[in-house]
């Protein structure tokens, strides 16, 4: 062959192998698409022509999202939350610290770009405007340098290979002796995954798949924390499925916008002017009591503005004094009991903000969720319950008292044709116990994660100007993340630059059983971490400080799968919403919320005829499936 010839043969070869490889590149690379509607639903109806009430229970993300959608197609939509503001866990409250007024929320919130069906829900409500894009993901660790992620290119795997480059602690080298962990990460495949993986924790899954250590600890921990589940009780295949929504199966990457003023101005606000303009009602401070059912069928929501009725619970009466006794109650919460004079007293000790259990301490009751605090005879004095602790029915009876038989006053039932329960997952498992055998068995396998903490401190001493607004954290004892709200979000912005001090916010995302102290302790440790992570703050005094402790998110541990309830439920007429509920297409945390209420609203337009909505989604499959 002469030169000529070689060269072109040559140039056909590479030719060839850059189109195949091009092809092969185009063919992996993740897309938003749209779940397939059903056949000829374009030439269905949109709207509802005749009289339909659908009644949502919960007014978090998932509950608006249902609500709104159905209102928008002309529904009789009638929204129930049992707490005084809607939101859920994007939810605020306001707080008296140092002589102003501050919004606090249950933690920090990433909206990212791949939060398809969110963001449709907050453009159409008009409130993208308070979103501020971050300048990347940046991780402290407590035994190596930081890392900062976010700024990869899109082009799956030229995107995780710059991962790697970006990386102090990453080496190529290391991949070397891998197993197929990492292979099995990016090949996310539904259900296929969960029945390979669903039975191991995504700890053991690391170890198996003998992914390489520094992977594991400067990307895989710090970024599977963020599911509010701990590792050893993650499952594998629920975290293989949030690594190939946040990191493969995306194509915008892992870049999201914090909020610059807080969550209900911002967002739910907003959310709720635009359901009620679609002609939606809502009602707050009005807690789902049970479902009532016609056959099969739901019929009417009972609501009411008290706490649910205690169940019955005997005690002796020489047990009871002249001091509160606290008698406790099966969902944790306890029922407090006392003499004065002559009459026996009763409180519910389920907080009349969210629910949370109530504590005694020395100056009457303290809740831990918010910090509520009410006086020695349950009057709210603090923090965000407005309303007293409910008083329930005490009677003596012989050497015995009894407490809490009656039902309160004010029952309302709403009649429905459709009844949407957007509840988190205690108040969607009592709601169920209340009302049905059949549909407590159904939601049975959902559970709660581990215990979270969120503390918010009013420091007197400024961070270092180069601040970013949040920070994953890594290999701290409790501290998971800590974002910075004198950098990003007013008030904290403006009180910052007036007083020369800042606002930060530490969170534990899932506490171990084994690793809980009680909260002074807790506090200490994180203070510790705190100065550690930003040691421009040492010798800084605290001036006010917000302490939360709860657990409401929900839980993926192995073998949940295959118990948790879809969208659609035995009954024709019931759906449930939340992050818990089963979604067909990868998604997790407010987007999963945001989805499954779309869903919920798609299951009642298809029982109408209607159109349906149509869902975006991150690619269905992962590029190596
Ligand atoms: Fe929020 Fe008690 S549940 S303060």
């Amino acid at each position: 062959m002469n030169r000529r010839r070689f060269l072109k043969a040559t140039g056909y070869v590479l030719g060839a192998g850059a189109l195949g490889l091009g092809g092969a590149l185009w063919k992996v690379q993740p897309r938003r698409q749209w779940l397939p509607l059903p056949d000829g639903d374009a030439a269905r109806p949109e709207f509802a022509t005749t009289r339909r009430r659908v009644v949502v229970v919960g007014g978090g993300l998932a509950g608006l999202t249902a609500a709104t959608e159905l209102a928008a197609r002309r529904f009789e939509v009638t929204l129930v939350e049992r707490a005084a503001q809607l939101g859920g866990k994007l939810t605020a409250w306001t707080v008296s610290a140092l002589g102003e007024q501050f919004p606090v929320e249950h933690g920090f919130h990433g909206f990212f770009a791949q939060y398809y069906n969110l963001r449709e829900l907050l453009d159409a409500a008009g409130v993208s405007g308070d979103l501020a894009p971050s300048p990347g993901y940046p991780v402290l660790f407590g035994d190596r340098p930081p890392e900062t992620f976010g700024h990869t290119t899109r082009l799956f795997p030229f995107n995780m290979l710059s991962v790697v480059r970006q990386s102090h602690a990453l080496h190529l080298g290391d991949f070397r002796k891998d197993g197929d962990g990492l292979y099995d990460l990016m090949k996310y495949d539904g259900e296929r995954t969960f029945e390979r993986f669903d039975g191991i924790d995504f700890a053991r899954f690391a170890v198996e798949g003998r992914i390489n250590r520094p992977m594991v600890e400067t990307v895989l921990e710090p970024f599977g924390k963020t599911t509010l589940n701990r590792l050893e009780r993650l499952s594998a295949a629920e975290a293989i499925r949030f690594f190939h929504f946040y990191m493969m199966g995306n194509p915008e990457g892992l870049g999201f916008s914090y909020l610059r003023r807080d969550s209900v101005t911002a967002i739910v606000d907003p959310l709720r002017r635009r359901l009620e303009a679609l002609g939606g009602q809502v009602r707050v401070g009005k807690g789902a009591r049970r479902l009532e059912r016609d056959g099969a069928r739901i019929a009417r929501v009972v609501v009411d503005a008290h706490p649910s009725p205690s169940p019955r619970l005997v005690l002796a009466a020489a047990d009871v004094g002249d001091r509160w006794r606290a008698v406790p109650r099966d969902d944790g919460s306890s029922v407090f009991v006392r003499r004065r004079g002559d009459d026996l007293v009763a409180l519910d000790g389920r907080c009349t903000h969210m629910g949370c259990p109530v504590v005694l301490d020395e100056d009457g009751f303290r809740c831990p969720c918010h910090g509520g605090r009410f006086d020695g005879d349950g009057r709210p004095t603090a923090g965000p319950p407005t309303v007293a602790l409910a008083s329930l029915v005490a009677r003596r009876d012989g050497e015995r008292v009894v407490v809490g038989e009656s039902a309160p006053a004010g029952e309302e039932a709403l009649a429905c044709d459709y009844c949407v329960v957007a509840c988190e997952v205690r108040g969607l498992q009592e709601l169920m116990r209340r009302s049905d055998g059949e549909l407590s068995a159904h939601v049975s396998g959902l559970g709660e994660a581990d215990p979270y903490v969120v503390w918010r401190l009013w420091l007197d001493k400024p961070t270092a100007r180069e601040r970013l607004p949040f920070y994953t954290t890594s290999r701290f004892r409790f501290t998971d993340s800590l974002a910075i709200y004198s950098a990003f979000q007013e008030p904290f912005v403006s009180w910052a630059r007036r007083t020369g001090g800042s606002v930060v916010e530490v969170h534990a995302y899932a506490i171990a059983p084994d690793a809980m102290v009680p909260a002074p302790a807790i506090r200490a440790v994180m203070w510790e971490e705190l100065l550690r992570l930003l040691p421009e703050l040492a010798g800084a005094r605290v001036l006010h400080d917000e302490f939360q402790q709860q657990s409401n998110f929900s839980r993926f541990a192995p073998g949940d799968h295959a118990r948790r309830p879809a969208t659609t439920t035995p009954l024709a007429n019931l759906m449930l919403a939340g992050d818990h509920v089963k979604l067909g297409p990868p998604a997790a945390l407010m987007e999963a919320a945001a989805m499954s209420g779309r869903l919920a609203a798609n299951a009642v337009l298809a029982r109408e005829g209607l159109r349906q909505i149509p869902i975006p989604t991150v690619a269905l499959k992962g590029p190596l499936a």
